[in-house]
């Protein structure tokens, strides 16, 4: 309970806010040693704290306002883009970085050049693909390696590597979430299971499905056999439904073996094997077993995610 409402709070992101407004404080506070002054500054604080609670509030109807990727992040991402250029991107910067500390530290000038060049392109390139974020990158840092690169001193290139390594996780801590939320994450509430059937999109589908699994097990609870098969029956059109809507998205036969395969089938079987043989006891176990397998780890994967991200970019 405790882990869950941690997270609860992490997803509304408060402690952004509250942090932001202290910096605003602190520097309102430094700027004079007045007391006239300070409490001057203090009210402009408090005011500035007014502004900041009302856009939390009002961030209740229009969560936008407080999430602010840059428009031309957009770009980089499919489907405006054909692939994921930006995350390509961090994932050069990420070997560059790893090579100079490698080589570096194996004194090899030769290959520590050749990365640094990799380096320094990609990491300029990051102000070019997205100007509003120029400002986050540390060119001095960058440039400090860059000497100590040219001039072969191997100790100050890996202290000077590390350095530029700490200054990403600034960025990443304030949009590497969101980005990968709002660009590499489905949105399912369109996705419809029978193309072309609005009524079949998942929303709906997901409350018909859960109520059909219900279905079977207030049967069986009550000695309703017959109305427990007839719902046994309905799941398994409902689950060949589900499972076909997968290839939407997944070219491949693997994704759909991960949640379906194995253990999940044998769960499945074994709640038909159940009701026919009226075996409460199996039923219950063999029915919580496939919830886990099926329901739950899709859900782990695919809802999570989805609601989150139409909960922050409606
Ligand atoms: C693709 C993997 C996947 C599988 C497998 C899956 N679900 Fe879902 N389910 C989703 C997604 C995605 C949503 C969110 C849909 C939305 O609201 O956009 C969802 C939503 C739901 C909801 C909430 C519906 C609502 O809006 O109130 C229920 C209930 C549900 N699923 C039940 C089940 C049950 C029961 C099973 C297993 C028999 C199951 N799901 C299997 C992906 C899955
Ligand atoms: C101006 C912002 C910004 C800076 C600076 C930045 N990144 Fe990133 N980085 C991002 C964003 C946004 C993502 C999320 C991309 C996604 O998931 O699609 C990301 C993701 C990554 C990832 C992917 C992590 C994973 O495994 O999913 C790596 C690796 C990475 N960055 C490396 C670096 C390195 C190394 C640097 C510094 C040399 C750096 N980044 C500097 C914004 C930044
Ligand atoms: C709307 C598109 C969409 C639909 C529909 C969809 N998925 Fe996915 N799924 C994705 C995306 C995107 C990823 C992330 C892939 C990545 O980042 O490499 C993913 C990842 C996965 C993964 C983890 C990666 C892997 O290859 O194991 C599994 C498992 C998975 N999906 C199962 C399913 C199953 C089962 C269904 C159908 C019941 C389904 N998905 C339906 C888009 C979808």
């Amino acid at each position: 309970m405790k882990r869950m409402q941690n997270v609860h709070r992490q997803g509304c992101k408060p402690g952004v806010f509250v942090q932001r407004n202290t910096e605003i404080e602190k520097k309102a506070g430094k700027s004079s040693r007045k007391s006239f002054l300070r409490r001057t500054d203090r009210f402009i604080a408090f005011v500035f704290s007014l502004v900041f609670l009302q856009t939390v509030w009002s961030a209740g109807e229009d969560p936008e306002s407080r999430i602010d990727l840059p428009e031309s992040l957009a770009q980089w991402y499919k489907p405006v883009n054909q692939r994921q250029v930006w995350l390509h991107t961090m994932f050069s910067l990420r070997r560059a970085l790893q090579a100079i500390d490698e080589y570096a530290a194996a004194e090899d000038g030769e290959h520590v050049r050749k990365w640094a060049r990799i380096l320094d392109e990609k990491y300029r390139k990051l102000g070019e693909m997205v100007p509003e974020w120029e400002d986050r990158l540390d060119m001095k840092r960058l440039e400090a390696l860059l000497k100590a690169v040219s001039t072969d001193e191997f100790a100050r290139i890996r202290k000077d590597a590390k350095a530029v390594g700490k200054q990403c996780v600034s960025c990443h801590q304030d949009y590497q979430a969101l980005a990968a939320l709002k660009f590499r994450t489905p949105d399912f509430s369109e996705i419809e299971l029978i193309e072309g059937m609005p009524d079949s999109r998942y929303p709906d589908f997901m409350k018909r499905l859960s109520r059909t699994v219900n279905r079977i097990r207030i049967a069986a609870e009550d000695d309703r056999w017959k109305a427990a098969g007839e719902a046994g029956y309905r799941l398994e059109d409902e689950l060949g439904l589900l499972s076909h809507s997968c290839i939407q998205c997944h070219k491949e036969r693997d994704p759909y073996e991960r949640i379906f395969g194995g253990k999940t089938r044998k769960a499945f079987t074994d709640l038909q094997r159940a009701i026919a043989r009226e075996d409460l006891k199996k039923l219950r176990m063999s029915l919580g077993e496939a919830a886990v397998l099926a329901c739950a780890r899709c859900h782990s994967l695919h809802k999570l995610n989805s609601d989150l991200k139409r909960r922050l970019f409606p």
